[in-house]
């Protein structure tokens, strides 16, 4: 299987100025491969370090040590070196990120909020909206809804909004940080769905998964994240 993702001993350490210079070791050394087709479920206490390894992955936090390789298009490219221009072209191409919480944009509309990501890589308009009518009916969001933006919307609509929206166009690598948490039995059932059809068509995902029958049925494997090791002061 084709590798698509190499961690190796990436370090991440936040100083938190505002208090007195505090330290704070969320991720030490950590290794892990990702190979296409596969789900990777991280698992581990609250505060391990999950969400955090997922947005360095992503490219919002800069590394503190180690390094990140991802297959971009047709080269290794070294994520932790990366610039912002080129993050922002892994991202359109090979990096997919699903958050809990949607970022909603004021007066644009549910519907092409959906539509965005295929828009980005030259859809057309007319085609864009019909793939996002249909994955916004598949997770159930009713079509009054569609045309209004989604500042207004339940919880649950939110991430079904933001799932649609990371998962109408299918990255090679798709980062998802608890994608169901807000979601009922029947619009999890959708997403188990939209996940074994990534892996079908070869993308490689690591997920936080709160549920536990959820991540039994869609993870392949397991990266255990040891509990926070404390804090430090800095010297
Ligand atoms: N932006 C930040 N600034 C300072 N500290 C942070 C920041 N983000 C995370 N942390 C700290 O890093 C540690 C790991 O947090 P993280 O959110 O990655 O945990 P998690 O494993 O996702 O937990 P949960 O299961 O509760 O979501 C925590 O101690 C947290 O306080
Ligand atoms: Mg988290």
């Amino acid at each position: 299987m084709t590798t698509m993702l190499t961690v190796e001993k990436l370090s991440k350490i936040f100083t938190l100025h505002q208090q007195g210079g505090v330290r704070i070791k969320a991720l030490t050394d950590v290794s892990l491969e990702l190979s296409a087709g596969e789900c990777l479920a991280l698992a581990g206490p609250s505060g391990a370090g999950k969400s955090t390894l997922l947005r360095c992955l992503y490219g919002n936090y800069l590394p503190s040590g180690g390094k990140i390789s991802l297959r971009h298009l047709s080269e290794i490219l070294d994520l932790s070196a990366a610039s912002p221009q080129k993050i922002m072209e892994v991202r359109r191409y090979s990096l997919g990120y699903v958050s809990q919480f949607l970022r909603v944009i004021p007066r644009v509309s549910a519907l092409d909020i959906v539509a965005e990501p295929l828009l980005e890589t030259g859809a057309e308009t007319a085609e864009a909206r019909q793939a996002a009518r249909e994955l916004l009916n598949r997770l159930n969001i009713p079509p009054r809804l569609w045309a209004l933006p989604p500042a207004t919307f339940s919880g649950g609509e939110q991430q079904r909004i933001n799932l649609a929206r990371g998962f109408i166009r299918l990255r090679p690598v798709m980062l998802l940080d608890e994608p169901t948490a807000s979601l009922d039995r029947a619009n999890r059932k959708v997403v188990r769905d939209l996940i074994y059809e990534a892996k079908e068509s070869g993308s490689a995902l690591i997920g936080i998964f709160h549920d536990d029958e959820m991540r039994s049925l869609v993870a392949d494997r397991q990266f255990q994240m040891a509990p926070p090791n404390g804090r430090e002061k800095a010297e």
